[in-house]
């Protein structure tokens, strides 16, 4: 059977008079969680992302708004759509992967294994490959 690029992290969404998502490392996120970053007031048309982690995992949330994923494992590409707070997508490392057709109002949260260091990054496609 194939196996999917996509795999999807479900946390809580607590609703009352507004939504609570929340999520813990080695719980829901499945590392320890070392770096968080966030992404939001996209140009029109961004395409964002582009590059692979040579050691990094993430989890991405977008956590309003919209966004189009599409990953790439140097073999097959698949894409998704993401726009629920309660719906991440796990990065693996070594997954090549694109943000498109975000909205204006789209926010992305990102939460990550390791901290920031740009010699983990593949920025061009023919050194992932
Ligand atoms: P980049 O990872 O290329 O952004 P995206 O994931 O949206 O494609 O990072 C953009 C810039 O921000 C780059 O100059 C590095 C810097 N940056 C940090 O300094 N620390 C971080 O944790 C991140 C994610 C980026």
């Amino acid at each position: 059977m194939k196996r999917s690029l996509v795999k999807f992290v479900k946390i809580p969404r607590v609703e009352d008079d507004c939504f609570l998502c929340f999520m813990e490392g080695n719980r829901q996120i499945p590392f320890d969680i070392k770096r968080i970053f966030y992404i939001g007031l996209p140009v029109p048309n961004l395409s964002r992302g582009k590059h692979a982690h040579r050691v990094n995992k993430q989890v991405l949330f977008c956590i309003q708004g919209v966004v189009r994923m599409v990953l790439d494992d140097g073999r097959e590409k698949e894409e998704v759509i993401l726009d629920k707070p309660e719906v991440g997508l796990f990065l693996d490392n070594m997954i090549w992967h694109e943000m498109k057709d975000m909205d204006e109002k789209t926010i992305l949260l990102v939460v990550a294994s390791e901290l920031y260091d740009e010699k983990d990054y593949f920025r061009n496609y023919e050194d992932f490959l």
